[in-house]
């Protein structure tokens, strides 16, 4: 089905239970735990041997030799791979740096070996035994120093989008405009460390090869593993039902799958390897850090007349910038514009997409720019905000946005937040020895749509079962296709089984970018519009008048038991949804608010978060209990990323030092006293047939500033440096008392 033409009345639009907060249907399966995940699939496979990793222990250079005769006359070894036995491998589209290093090292704890044994005890005895003579050479691993170094690519395109943008004239009127801002923010690294690790099994049959992994795109992840290994696609299996977090983490094939693969074909039987937790943060890939500065020019009265947003960042040679600019394209008015992206070579590890790559980091310095900028024009920061909304891209005026309720957003949250209690000045309210302040900033995250496929069956019992590689990365993406499909075949989600995360199914959206919820049930739409004129033809019913309801097809006076439809044998349909040119007409994004209310420690500078809100304009909401759960833990992670989490850079040797969950810091419950989500009631017709969006990340967007800006609120002491840590404030704390 192509979708080029702004959604009508169709039958989800009835939401009987599209848009109703159903529970999980894959909630007891896991509270259970009997959810499958890729570690424990000893179901599918006799006694898997185990697999270990061993990791680079430079970050540039070369090995000189590897000596693996200790390794393998270690008890229980089955087989040990390297890049010397591997055969010849390709490199996957999406990874920058290979999955097996050697001879050259590209980054630290880059693969160089897979030691496979009969337990895991015996294979990570024996992978301590393997020696590797490195010869290491300089790197280059620090942002500030290879800043300079980074240059602009030019206004020409470029493969990853061009880097600079201009509309008019940005240095002119920056030039003359009477209020003026120039600051530098400064996001960290940033590690998904996501609950499950990276983990998967691999077995061969003969020269098909089968993984069972946490894969947030099955798709890709097959493409790239089938390229790595140079054998054709269709002999490669990824099956990944269940998938403990993913974050972007999970977006693209990793050394686990790669390696279980050559390590089962070396051994000569199934063999599953799970990265440790101390691997996963140089193995695998991370968010860059940003150097952001932003320069805003307005006029007296708070109109913006020039902005300009300039991003450094690095990656290993032939990566990619964080994209920390895009929102600053879209998200406020001013005739005169720039945007940069500048990209330095660091021999760091792989940086890549985490949680709302661009936007995430991207806020953090904007939305604090902005509420500097409010306060240097004596203009209340949401004010300010919706002073400058603009309803069209303020780079092509003649493509609106689809849909755009930001100043709703930040209104309805100020009234439900209190904000007309916040002090204008900072440092007014206290409490004891104890400063309060309140924060604002907008959210904002584009909304992408991606060709996603289904098949659905309709069986003698009239139950339905869809199957697609779509995944669910803890999102509810079970739950609500089991909705889309019953409301499209007018049953209840009981009626449905929803089988996904299989490359034996249609190709899907899979879950990334915030796109997965719309585009996968979008893609089930498709094919239960197929379904639904099968089961009419079948029944004798003109397909255009047949309504579905209540387990019952209608028409012509007529109602037949949907069941029978199936009685003379199971009727399959299948199709996918391909969206036409509405993305190119339509600037189609997702918007919000978050309301942050905190105290700061007079004597400590201990901040503690006490109140949340975040309000979200984001198409259709097609489960508000799920969506919840996706916008409160996004906000967790904003907490987080404002007040807690840096990877830190080992500058000599280039490598992340807090390589676990004791040194990598996440907010834990106690951190996060009181969320609230409130959506605003907004189906976007231009999206697909179900109207709907994503909140997955937009729930990330902004939390940092807003966090910031509080901080600022309860103490006027401006960090801009993430994470705001009390040693950034403790000589610049207010007297109390
Ligand atoms: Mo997202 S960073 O595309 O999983």
């Amino acid at each position: 089905m192509k979708f080029d033409t702004p959604a009508g009345q169709n039958p989800i639009d009835r939401l009987a239970v599209v848009g109703q907060p159903i529970e999980r249907i894959d909630g007891r399966l896991k509270t259970t735990g009997r959810a499958p995940y890729a570690y424990e699939r000893h179901d599918m496979v006799d006694d898997p041997a185990i697999g270990v990793v061993v990791g680079a222990a430079i970050a540039k250079g070369r090995i000189g030799g590897i000596d693996l005769a200790a390794a393998r006359a270690s008890p229980g070894v089955l087989a040990i791979v390297t890049a010397d036995t591997a055969g010849t491998l390709q490199k996957g589209k999406h990874n920058t740096a290979r999955l097996l290093g050697g001879p050259e090292i590209e980054h630290y704890h880059q693969a160089v070996a897979l030691v496979v044994a009969r337990t895991f005890e015996q294979a990570r005895a024996a992978a301590m035994l393997v020696k590797v003579r490195y010869e290491a050479a300089p790197g280059r691993f620090d942002l500030a120093a290879q800043r300079d170094s980074a240059p602009l690519t030019g206004d020409e395109g470029h493969e990853k989008g061009p880097l600079v943008e201009r509309v008019g004239a940005f240095e002119p009127a920056f030039d003359a405009a009477p209020v003026t801002l120039d600051a530098t923010y400064r996001t960290p690294d940033q590690s998904h460390a996501m609950m499950e690790p990276h983990a998967s099994m691999a077995a061969w049959d003969g020269d098909r090869l089968t993984v069972w992994t946490s894969n947030q795109m099955i798709d890709w992840g097959r493409s790239d593993l089938a390229k790595t290994l140079g054998i054709p696609k269709d002999k490669v299996r990824l099956v990944s039902p269940f998938i403990g977090g993913g974050f972007g983490g999970k977006l693209f094939l990793r050394s686990d799958a790669l390696l279980a693969a050559l390590g089962a074909r070396a051994a000569g039987r199934p063999v599953k390897v799970a990265l440790t937790r101390p691997l996963m943060f140089n193995n695998t890939t991370h968010r860059p850090a940003t150097i952001q500065r932003i320069r805003i020019g307005a006029t007296q009265d708070g109109r913006i007349t020039a902005i300009a947003h300039e991003s450094w960042s690095g990656d290993l040679p032939d990566g990619g910038p964080e994209t920390a600019v895009g929102q600053t394209k879209l998200l406020y008015a001013g005739d005169n514009r720039m945007t940069a992206m500048r990209l330095a070579v660091l021999d760091l590890p792989e940086g890549n997409a985490m949680r709302a790559p661009g936007e995430a980091p991207g806020l953090m310095a904007l939305e604090i720019a902005m509420d500097e900028m409010a306060e240097k024009l004596g203009l209340d920061p949401i004010r300010f905000r919706a002073l400058n909304d603009t309803q069209v891209d303020p780079a092509k005026p003649g493509r609106r946005f689809s849909q755009r309720r930001l100043v709703d957003c930040l209104e309805d949250g100020a009234k439900r937040f209190g904000w007309a209690r916040r002090a204008a000045q900072p440092g007014q309210r206290r409490e004891g020895h104890l400063l309060i302040g309140m924060g604002v900033a907008s959210a904002f995250r584009n909304s992408m749509v991606m060709t996603s496929g289904a098949r659905v069956r309709l069986d003698r019992a009239g139950l339905v079962t869809v199957e697609t590689d779509m995944t669910d990365i803890g999102t509810g993406s079970y739950t609500i296709i089991a909705q889309t499909a019953a409301e499209m075949m007018g049953i209840s989600v009981e009626q449905v089984n929803v089988r996904l995360g299989d490359s034996a199914f249609p190709v899907s959206s899979g879950s990334g970018g915030q796109w997965g919820g719309n585009s996968s049930t979008a893609g089930v739409y498709a094919a239960c519009v197929r379904l639904r004129d099968a089961v009419a033809q079948r029944l004798g019913l003109d397909p255009a008048q047949a309504v579905f309801q209540d387990g019952a097809v209608q028409a012509g006076g007529r109602s037949v038991p949907l069941h029978q439809a199936a009685e003379s044998g199971e009727i399959v349909a299948e199709d996918s949804i391909s969206f036409g040119g509405l993305s190119k007409r339509f600037q189609q994004s997702t918007f919000g608010a978050h309301f942050v209310e905190l105290s700061v420690d007079g004597f400590t500078g201990e901040i503690r978060v006490r109140r949340m809100l975040a309000v979200c304009a984001s198409g259709r909401i097609l489960n508000p209990r799920t969506a919840r759960s996706q916008v409160i833990g996004a906000m967790t992670m904003g907490v987080g990323g404002a007040l807690m989490e840096a990877l830190a850079v080992d500058r000599t040797r280039g490598y992340f030092v807090n390589h676990d969950l004791a040194g990598y810091e996440v907010p834990v419950h106690a951190d996060i006293p009181h969320q609230e989500v409130v959506f605003l009631d907004d189906p976007d017709p231009t999206s697909s047939p179900m109207k709907a969006k994503g909140v997955g990340e937009l729930g990330l967007c902004g939390v940092g500033a807003a966090v910031a800006n509080a901080v600022y609120n309860a103490t006027g002491i401006r960090v801009r440096d993430y994470p705001i840590t009390l040693d950034k404030m403790l000589d610049r704390l207010p007297r109390i008392a």
